[in-house]
């Protein structure tokens, strides 16, 4: 909702200057439990971490912090530059050869985060003649994308490939590859994550692709939760699909979860990277990814490549957090990667069993609106790869014990 937009008064009503009518919204905040605040964390804590998204435990991995700092000795702190001026190195080239080569993609680019890639992807294939249609449940940044894109955006129900194909038909687009041709984008263009990051749930990827082929649309994933975790040792839900490489499908995914590092990247078609290069304004108009995350990055991929486990071991653990919360009575949802909520009765309620969990030595993720699609409050827990069964059942102990009552 735009709430900041309702509150304009002219200025002789503003008793408190130009930004007096914060003061209001934040009460309302408060009254609905939604503030939000920030909590610095210590480098080093004892609370056992389930609201991070380090699902392959690579964030503090030797190697991967290694080739990080040695890209930060090599190349320096900065990329100094957006990516067509100087923010280009060897190692951007190198990590983009090797991301699309692991997930089966002919191209990749990468950005200075999973935000960035996804407002490039989307607004870059796109423009006023397109018609973009969207899950309900998309993040964000795709959300943001459409709403820069300046294209007809059709909502439809999450999930639903049936309404997919109703939105696509409904506007009768021909199965034509040509778009207007002036930069302003393609004909129609589907756009999904491949897993939904508040309740962890994979997108009907294969329907979704058939629904775009029968009316000649375009289909965009948002791999952010699926790339090291889906697919065969953790190639991404576009793979496991067997959509990787396909010539209509595009994919975006984020560097900072499965690969533990910073930054993101759009997979496709080499003629789709090569039109973002040209016309996407979150790649020309940023400074390039900073090496040590594009060196973390690739350090990260070439240890998922030997030890392909990881991304099973993380989805098992995500499983075992279900089976157990459903055991104990819990409203969790069944995930199909790493991530697993479960609901609570308020915003309130939620913030203070996040809190009793805390106190209790559990650190986990606290989602209320507007961040859920449904307006729905949860507790967001992410399964990990190096998580022990031991620790599984202590943490499905304390969020038990402390649940408030449903
Ligand atoms: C589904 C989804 N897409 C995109 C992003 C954005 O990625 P990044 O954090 O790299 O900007 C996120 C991360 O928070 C996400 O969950």
């Amino acid at each position: 909702m735009d709430s900041g937009s309702q509150q304009h008064r002219p200025p002789d009503e503003r008793p408190d200057g130009p930004f007096g009518w914060i003061a209001a919204q934040d009460r309302a905040r408060r009254a609905a439990g939604l503030r939000r605040e920030l909590r610095p964390r210590a480098a080093e804590s004892a609370l056992l971490d389930l609201a991070g998204n380090d699902y392959l435990g690579l964030t503090r991995h030797p190697e991967v912090v290694r080739a990080g700092a040695d890209a930060c000795l090599r190349w320096g702190a900065g990329s100094t530059g957006s990516r067509l001026v100087t923010g280009s190195t060897a190692l951007h080239a190198e990590l983009e050869a090797e991301l699309a080569a692991f997930t089966g993609f002919e191209a990749a680019l990468v950005f200075a985060s999973g935000y960035a890639a996804n407002l490039a992807a989307v607004t870059a294939l796109t423009g006023p003649g397109t018609l973009l249609v969207s899950d309900a449940a998309n993040h964000a940044s795709l959300i943001d994308g459409c709403r820069l894109s300046r294209a007809t955006t059709e909502v439809v129900r999450h999930a639903d490939p049936e309404a997919v194909r109703k939105a696509l038909g409904a506007r009768a687009t021909p199965a034509s590859p040509a778009g207007p041709g002036s930069g302003s984008g393609g004909p129609a263009l589907v756009v999904s994550d491949a897993v939904f990051s508040v309740d962890g749930d994979a997108a009907p990827l294969r329907e979704l692709a058939a629904a775009c082929r029968a009316y000649g649309a375009a289909l965009l994933l948002d791999d952010a939760h699926g790339l090291g975790a889906m697919g065969d040792g953790g190639r991404g839900s576009a793979h496991g699909a067997g959509l990787a490489g396909a010539p209509d499908v595009v994919c975006t995914a984020t560097l900072s979860k499965s690969f533990g590092a910073q930054g993101g990247v759009v997979l496709g078609p080499a003629v789709v990277i090569e039109h973002l290069v040209n016309a996407a304004r979150t790649f020309i108009f940023d400074t390039g990814l900073a090496p040590a995350a594009a060196g973390a990055a690739l350090a990260a991929l070439r240890l998922l490549e030997r030890e392909p486990e990881r991304a099973t071991r993380a989805r098992q653990v995500a499983r075992e957090f279900h089976r157990l919360l459903t055991e104990r009575g819990l409203d969790a949802t069944a995930p199909d990667a790493c991530v697993v909520s479960v609901r609570a009765p308020s915003p309130d309620s939620a913030l203070a069993w996040a809190a009793r969990c805390r106190e209790e030595g559990l650190a986990v993720g606290c989602f209320r609106p507007p961040s859920v699609p449904d307006g729905v409050s949860r507790l967001r827990l992410t399964a990990r790869c190096d998580l022990s069964g031991s620790q599984v059942h202590r943490a499905v102990d304390v969020i038990a014990r402390t649940a408030p009552p449903h």
